[in-house]
């Protein structure tokens, strides 16, 4: 390193001493803790993974403090602590419970009008969050909320006598806890001691803070996660409530740290899980502003991927400490690669929130039951077939284990479909698992052979012990469409986007929406066509990114005229319709009542299903003493799948 990083000075919070300004973000993806607040060898070895990749503070996800003592709690997180401490890494624990989003608030829904929370929930739902159904909302009692402040207060000395560093108090992400419920303007609206005016609302959080000093006494740090600004608009938390009467609170009442998040789970789930859609570090100006109200230590955090970057936000005073979140969930040595003078080496996170951890679509090695990665018991001669990110993992990982590996691309360079979608602005982040697989193999010297094309004569003049065959998947044209002028798959659609025309068809609502908005964006007309209703808008993406793509396409959120509802009129989107006709000029429809709609068109771009490429495997079988296929030759998938196929090969050849 040149100079030396601020990011890698030591800092303190009170008692706490943390080698550096890096912690993991809170993650609700720690394996092994779903039951009665467990914390099991799994958990700990996950953690202890992070913790030996050099951050210096490791933030467990939520736990909400039991409110009637769990036996043998204590002793787990001083397990956990003690693991952590060998590693040098301090731990702190979030304590948060759950708000409206677990059916239980402040007040009782309907909350303002046209921002139903409950309609919230079940769109949220209907886009397929996968969360389960709410129970019948119930606002707490004077009595509950006491026991909550109690219930806090009690968990955060059992987890200081556990030896536990230091307690971060969720106060963020609207519905998601009862803090952050009762602060917001939109959810409170109690007419008590604890709704009405700042004070009030911020009544609840500043009482368990206090509650909590008492408990863990002066020298004791207690950071705060809030949401500085809930995305709800003027309906919700603003910016300029959180430095005007939220920090001050916080602070009065003993906050040592504020750590900086945003948004509100029911509503702008997208703005906690950012996807790849956003810039790295979207949210930073937030911290910024918060660090002008404070004199307290600020956390920033929200798609931070890259060390510069998060060095750059403290040298020019955004932050005091950075969370990475899904970046040490995609690779947990992060720090240490930096330390270590290689930061070529880390696997970017993607922003995909496929899995985020349960499993990573990047890093196999969060996936429940993986195989483990031993050397091999006898190096042989391994031939991969195709260079997408499929046969470039198996190319690592069989290299990695001590096998002379080979990898032949018909095309003249790495990454298969991956690479194409990575020429997609809004999919752009893609490209990092290209260059650190392409990296790695030049690493690894994995003698890679680009623009060769092989046949099975090919193949076996190569004389390959194993053959890993990755030769991907192809678009599947419809029968209408073919050879009809204009015509162009998606993934070629992405290579040559200069021969989009102005006025553009994408044909295919699951996997089509992305590219349609980007096209949009970029000025040309655009039209979205399918067979489909509104619900496959985006099938293929996870729910994070799905609520996205349908506000901009559907607008599905509830909280329309809010600044975060942002339907587009371009691209139309034209659902539940039938291509009848492709002539030159025009595209035929006919919709669900037989109505006929013409589109003109100068390009249609078809974005349906993929079928596997699997005739070279078939011509092989039976050449070579073992042939695999992995990736989409094996079965269409998506990125988790293509790296986990090739794990399952590569760490059993
Ligand atoms: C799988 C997952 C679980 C999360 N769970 C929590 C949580 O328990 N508490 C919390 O405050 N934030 C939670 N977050 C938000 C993260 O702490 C973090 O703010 C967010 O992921 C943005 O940071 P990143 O871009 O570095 O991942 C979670 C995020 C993810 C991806």
């Amino acid at each position: 390193m040149a100079r030396p990083w601020m990011l890698f000075e030591p800092f303190q919070i009170k008692s706490m001493k943390l080698k550096n300004r890096i912690g993991m973000a809170p993650m609700l993806n720690m394996p092994g803790v779903w039951t009665r607040f467990s914390i099991t060898d799994e958990t700990i070895a996950w953690f202890e993974a992070r913790a030996r990749g050099g951050a210096g503070l490791i933030m467990t996800g939520t736990f909400a403090p039991p409110m009637v003592a769990i036996p043998g709690w204590k002793e787990r997180f001083a397990e956990l602590a003690r693991v952590m401490h060998s590693h040098g890494a301090m731990l702190g624990v979030q304590l948060g419970s759950g708000g409206p989003l677990l059916g239980v608030g402040p007040s009782l829904p309907p909350y303002p009008s046209e921002l139903d929370a409950k309609q919230a929930i079940m769109d949220l739902l209907k886009v397929g969050l996968g969360l389960p159904a709410p129970a019948e909302p119930k606002a707490l009692s004077v009595e509950e909320i006491e026991a909550q402040v109690q219930a806090f207060a009690g968990a955060a000395a059992i987890l200081k006598e556990a030896g536990v560093d230091c307690v971060e108090l969720h106060c963020a992400h609207g519905g998601a806890t009862l803090c952050c419920s009762f602060i917001s303007p939109f959810y409170n609206r109690r007419e008590d001691r604890y709704g009405g005016s700042w004070e009030n609302r911020l009544r609840f959080p500043t009482d368990t803070l206090r509650r909590m000093r008492q408990a863990v006494g002066e020298d004791y740090p207690l950071l705060v996660r809030i949401s500085a600004d809930e995305l709800l608009g003027e309906k919700g938390i603003t910016i300029d409530d959180t430095t005007r009467f939220i920090v001050p609170a916080l602070e009065e009442a003993g906050a040592d740290c504020i750590d900086v998040s945003q948004g509100s789970i029911l509503h702008s789930p997208e703005g906690i899980e950012i996807p790849l859609y956003y810039p790295r570090g979207c949210f930073i100006h937030l911290a910024e502003a918060v660090k002008k109200a404070t004199r307290l230590p600020v956390i920033g955090v929200g798609r931070i991927v890259e060390l510069e970057m998060a060095e750059e936000f403290l040298r020019e005073g955004k932050a005091d400490l950075i969370y990475l979140g899904r970046q040490l969930t995609a690779d947990p040595d992060t720090p240490r690669k930096y330390l270590e003078g290689r930061p070529e080496d880390v696997r970017k996170c993607v922003a995909c929130v496929e899995g985020c951890g349960t499993p990573c679509s990047i890093n196999y090695e969060m996936a429940p039951g993986a195989l483990p990665l031993t050397p091999a018991a006898t190096p042989k001669r391994v031939l991969v077939i195709g260079g997408g990110v499929a046969g470039m993992e198996a190319a690592r990982v069989a290299a990695l284990r001590g096998h002379r590996v080979t990898l032949i691309e018909k095309r003249s360079e790495l990454g298969g479909m991956v690479a194409a979608l990575a020429l997609e602005p809004l999919t752009a982040e893609f490209a990092n698992l290209v260059q650190y697989l392409r990296v790695q193999l030049g690493k690894l010297g994995v003698e890679v052979r680009l623009a060769t094309e092989a046949g099975p004569a090919e193949v076996e003049a190569l004389r390959p012990e194993v053959v890993i065959v990755a030769t991907g998947s192809s678009l599947i044209i419809p029968e209408i469409a073919r050879g009809k002028a204009g015509v162009i798959d998606h993934i070629e659609a992405l290579r040559n986007r200069k021969w989009i025309g102005r006025r553009v068809v994408v044909w295919g609502l699951t996997y089509g929406p992305e590219l349609a908005i980007s096209l949009a964006e970029e000025g040309k007309e655009v039209v979205l066509i399918g067979e489909g209703g509104e619900k496959t808008l985006g099938g293929h993406a996870s729910n994070f990114r799905r609520w996205w793509i349908l506000r901009k396409l559907a607008d599905v959120n509830p909280a329309r005229g809010t600044p975060e509802a942002q339907k587009l009129s371009n691209p139309k989107v034209l659902a539940n319709v039938k291509v009848k006709q492709i002539t030159p000029e025009r595209i035929e429809l006919a919709d669900e009542r037989g109505i006929e709609i013409a589109v003109p068109y100068d390009t249609l771009v078809i974005s349906r299903g993929r079928e596997r490429d699997n005739a070279l495997s078939r011509q092989l079988q039976g050449r070579a003493a073992e042939v695999h296929e992995i990736g989409d030759c094996s079965s269409v998938g998506d990125i988790q799948k293509a790296i986990s196929s090739a794990n399952q090969v590569a760490r059993t050849i």
